[in-house]
C-alpha cells in the first residue's frame, strides 16, 4: 500500500489531552502539512494547552461540533482534507455513568457525521482513535489482541465500540479508507484532572483525600501520551486501511500501587488514601498485546514508566495554574456530584 500524500489534515478534539499533544508533535514532524483543529471546547477542551503552536502558520483552529454535519461539510468545502484523525469524544467513564446522552451524540453520531462527509469529499485516510475499553475486562492473565471480541461494559466504551463499528462499515460498504487504533490508558502533560493520575497528583498537592474505587486492585496498562501520539502518526502513514491496531504501554499497575507511588514521590502520607464506593461495572484489568503494530509497522513505546511518571509529576508541579484554574471552575460541580454524595 502506498504512503498517503497528506497536505491538509483535520484533527478533531485537538483542544483535549491527547489531541493537543498530537497536534504539537505532528506540526513539529510534518513541516508542510496544514493542520485544522476542530473542537467544540466542552469542559475538557482547553486552548491554553496549545498556546505554543497558536502562531504556527500551518495551524488553524475552528470551534464546532463534529456531530453538526452541515458545519463539518462547510469545513471540508474550505479545506478539502486529505486525512482525518478523530480524537473528539466524551472520554470520561464516570461521566458516562452519570449522563450517557452526550456520549452517544459525540462519540456515535459525531463519528458518523465525519465519516459521511469524508465519504462525500473523499479522503486518503480516516483514523478513528479508539480504546482498549471496547474489549471489556480481563481476568488476572492474558492480553487483548485485535481479534478479542468486543464486550464494552460502560456507556463510554459502548459508544466507542459503536464508532469502531461505523468506521468498519464505512470502509466495507462505502470504501472510506478507515483505520482504527485502540490504545490503553494515557498519562502525561495536559490531562484533565478528573482522570486518575492527574487527580491523584492534584489532590495530593492540595492535601486532599485520594479517592480509590473499590479495593484499588483494578489494573490499567499505562502509556505515556507521546508514545500514543507517535503510534497514531505511524498508523496514519503506514497502517493498512480497514485494519485495527492495538497500542499499549506494557506497564500494568494496580490503582492502589499507583496512588502510593504518587504519594511517595510527592512526600505525602498514605493517610490521604480513601477507599470509596466502586465504579458501577468497573473493569478489573486491561492489558494490550501490541505485537501487530510492533512487527508490521515497527512502532514501539519508548518512554519507560519510571521516566514518564517523573515527567508527568514534574509537569503538574510546574503548571499548577493550568490545573488549579480547571479545578476551581466548572469541574468543581462535577467533583461535588461525584465524591461528596458517596
Ligand atoms: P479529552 O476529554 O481530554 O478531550 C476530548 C476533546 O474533544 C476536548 O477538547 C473536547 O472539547 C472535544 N470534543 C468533545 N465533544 C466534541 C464534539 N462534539 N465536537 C468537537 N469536539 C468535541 O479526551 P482525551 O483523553 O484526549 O481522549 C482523546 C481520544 O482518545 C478520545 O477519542 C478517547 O476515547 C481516546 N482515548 C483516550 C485514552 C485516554 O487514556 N485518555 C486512551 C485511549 C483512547
Ligand atoms: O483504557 C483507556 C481509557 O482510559 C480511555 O479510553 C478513557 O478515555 C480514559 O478516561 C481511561 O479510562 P479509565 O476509566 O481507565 O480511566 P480513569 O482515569 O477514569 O480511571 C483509571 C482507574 O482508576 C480506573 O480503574 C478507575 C480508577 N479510579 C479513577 C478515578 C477517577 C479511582 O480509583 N479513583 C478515581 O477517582
Amino acid at each position: 500500500m502506498s504512503t498517503p500524500r497528506i497536505k491538509t489534515i483535520l484533527v478533531t478534539g485537538g483542544a483535549g489531552f491527547i489531541g493537543g499533544n498530537f497536534i504539537r508533535m505532528f506540526l513539529d514532524r510534518h513541516r508542510d502539512v496544514e493542520v485544522v483543529n476542530l473542537d467544540k471546547l466542552t469542559y475538557a477542551g482547553n486552548l491554553e494547552s496549545l498556546r505554543d503552536v497558536e502562531k504556527n502558520s500551518l495551524y488553524h483552529f475552528y470551534r464546532g461540533d463534529i456531530a453538526d454535519e452541515a458545519f463539518v461539510r462547510r469545513l471540508f468545502n474550505e479545506w478539502h482534507f486529505d486525512a482525518v484523525v478523530n480524537f473528539a469524544a466524551e472520554s470520561h467513564v464516570d461521566r458516562s455513568i452519570l449522563g450517557p446522552s452526550a456520549f452517544i451524540d459525540t462519540n456515535v453520531r459525531g463519528t458518523m457525521a465525519l465519516l459521511e462527509v469524508s465519504r462525500e469529499f473523499g479522503v486518503e485516510r480516516f483514523l478513528q482513535v479508539s480504546t482498549d475499553e471496547v474489549y471489556g475486562s480481563l481476568g488476572p492473565t492474558g492480553k487483548f489482541t485485535e481479534s478479542t471480541h468486543i464486550s464494552p461494559n460502560s456507556p463510554y466504551s459502548a459508544s466507542k465500540a459503536s464508532a469502531d463499528m461505523l468506521a468498519r462499515a464505512w470502509w466495507k460498504t462505502f470504501g472510506v479508507p478507515t483505520l482504527v487504533t485502540r490504545c490503553s490508558n494515557n498519562y502525561g502533560p495536559f490531562q484533565f484532572p478528573e482522570k486518575f493520575i492527574p487527580l491523584m497528583i492534584a489532590n495530593a498537592l492540595r492535601d486532599k483525600k485520594l479517592p480509590i474505587y473499590g479495593d484499588g486492585m483494578n489494573v490499567r496498562d499505562w502509556i505515556y501520551v507521546e508514545d500514543h501520539c507517535d503510534a497514531v502518526d505511524v498508523v496514519l502513514y503506514k497502517g493498512k486501511v480497514g485494519e485495527i491496531y492495538n497500542i499499549g504501554g506494557g506497564n500494568e499497575v494496580a490503582n492502589i500501587e499507583m496512588a502510593r507511588l504518587i504519594l511517595s514521590k510527592l512526600d505525602k502520607p498514605e493517610s490521604l488514601l480513601e477507599f470509596v464506593k466502586d465504579r458501577p461495572g468497573h473493569d478489573r484489568r486491561y492489558a494490550m498485546d501490541s505485537s501487530r503494530i510492533e512487527t508490521e509497522l515497527g512502532w514501539k513505546a519508548t518512554r519507560s514508566f519510571k521516566e514518564g511518571i517523573d515527567l508527568t509529576i514534574n509537569w503538574y508541579l510546574k503548571n499548577q495554574d493550568w490545573w488549579q484554574r480547571i479545578i476551581s471552575g466548572e469541574y468543581q460541580d462535577y467533583y461535588k456530584l461525584q465524591y461528596e454524595e458517596r
